[in-house]
């Protein structure tokens, strides 16, 4: 199928802000996260109409494990739904489902249902959404020297081989195309342990949105954005 030319075709997302959201309105921070559950449906749409081919939305991160537990709960179960409710939708809408990240430090029911969805959806071809859970850059990085050290300890590889494409085979985005555009709400200028490896060429547009904010418009804008750069980049 293809994107048309200009539009990204991958999109990663760092969705921050829900708890300073929730904040300004005298709520509990999961109701930012709620709210935030929102902005990813309208996301999705949005990159489907686009024609995205992929988009990665970092949920979860490695060290959120270190927030309150009922903020942790919070957000599992928010997942938890938003896999319940999406089942459906995703088969509907023709939407692959993948995850990366160390899933196995998830609940085992959360696991149970990803595994049941992204077997499913396998072979859906509109949109590849692709959950970042539990993920940290660093540790996927270094997941990946591991097993390329062992392969070579082995006697499978000799070092010499161990070059870009290599390396990225042994990532847990091995197959998908680095993101063009990295979005980021709630107007931190920050990565934080994001797909560090994969968007060293990314466009990287900051929101200054909190992410419950951020709506099917503010998505086609960052596009627009995105495209205005290419568009300066391919008249040098
Ligand atoms: C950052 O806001 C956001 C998160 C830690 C979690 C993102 C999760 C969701 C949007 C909802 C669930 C996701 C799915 C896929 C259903 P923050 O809490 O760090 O905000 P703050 O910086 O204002 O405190």
């Amino acid at each position: 199928m293809g994107s048309p030319p200009e539009i990204p075709r991958h999109i990663a997302v760092i969705m921050d802000g829900n708890g300073r959201w929730a904040k300004e309105r005298g709520l509990p921070r999961r109701d930012g996260h709620r709210a935030g559950a929102e902005s990813v449906r309208e996301v999705m749409e949005a990159c489907i109409e686009l024609g995205v081919e992929y988009l990665t939305l970092y949920a979860f991160s490695s060290e959120n494990w270190s927030r309150p537990a009922s903020e942790v709960e919070a957000l599992m179960g928010l997942l938890d739904r938003f896999l319940d409710e999406k089942a459906k939708d995703l088969d509907k809408q023709n939407v692959r489902l993948l995850a990366i990240g160390q899933i196995d430090r998830l609940p085992q029911k959360t696991r149970d249902k990803l595994a049941r969805i992204t077997a499913h959806t396998a072979n859906h071809t509109a949109l590849t959404l692709v959950l970042a859970l539990s993920y940290g850059a660093r540790e996927e990085i270094v997941a990946a020297a591991r097993s390329l050290a062992e392969e070579a300890i082995a006697g499978k590889i000799s070092p010499a081989e161990i070059d870009n494409e290599r390396f990225a085979s042994h990532l847990q985005t091995a197959g998908i195309p680095d993101p063009d555009l990295l979005v980021r709400t709630s107007g931190e200028m920050r990565v934080s342990n994001f797909l560090l490896w994969q968007i060293s060429y990314a466009e990287i547009v900051i929101v200054k949105k909190f992410w419950p904010d951020f709506r099917q418009t503010d998505l086609f804008e960052t596009v627009e954005e995105y495209k205005r750069r290419h568009r300066r980049f391919g008249a040098l």
